[in-house]
């Protein structure tokens, strides 16, 4: 478990990053991560929404709602470390719903921030939210080949989920539902172990 002040002090450094927006990808750099250095699971998305712009505080839209609903699910009720593979609100799509995928450049300059929170804190379980953190961290597939699986590495499992941001029409198949499920009877487990 790294010291409280040792996850300040790389917090500090994260929300001063300005890369992204120096380099011209995105207006404004704002960089959010929240998580105590007792967090045993870490959770990691694909970029923040605008919400998170005005509040400062991973997860806390519409996304962060139903992502606490499903963590409630799991018998998780204190909402863990939360990241992303991208830091900075992206921007919206320029076409269709929801926010920007961030590119492969946007995730490079980015992607030693997340090398240190997961060095610094060894979390004992990664849950992969959404595609793009799956496709990172997991590897590329197609979500129903992948939701629903855990995959043990030593010290730590990898549990992947869907995006809760509603985007995405993947959930509206029953048959994925059942997969989400699994993936959430996965997390209540290994929650339930790293807290016994
Ligand atoms: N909000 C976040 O902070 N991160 C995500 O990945 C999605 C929504």
């Amino acid at each position: 478990m790294p010291s409280a002040r040792d996850l300040g002090a790389l917090h500090a450094e994260i929300r001063g990053c300005t890369r992204c927006a120096d380099a011209g990808f995105i207006p404004r750099a704002f960089p959010v991560v929240e998580g105590r250095s007792t967090d045993r699971i870490l959770i990691v998305g694909q970029a923040p929404g605008e919400i998170e712009l005005t509040t400062g505080r991973p997860f806390s839209g519409r996304a962060g709602a139903e992502l606490r609903r499903w963590l409630a699910e799991a018998g998780i009720e204190d909402p863990p470390y939360r990241t992303s593979i991208t830091k900075c609100f992206p921007g919206k799509a320029a076409t269709g719903p929801g926010d920007r995928r961030p590119s492969p450049p946007e995730i490079a300059l980015c992607a030693p921030w997340l090398e240190r929170e997961l060095a610094l804190m060894k979390p004992r379980v990664l849950v992969l939210v959404g595609s793009l953190a799956i496709e990172r961290l997991w590897g590329k597939g197609p979500l129903g080949t992948i939701v629903g699986r855990i995959h043990r590495e030593p010290g730590r499992v990898l549990i992947p989920l869907p995006h809760p941001s509603g985007a995405s029409r993947w959930l509206n198949d029953p048959a994925n539902q059942a997969l989400l499920r699994r993936g959430l009877a996965h997390l209540r487990r290994e929650s339930r172990r790293v807290h016994a």
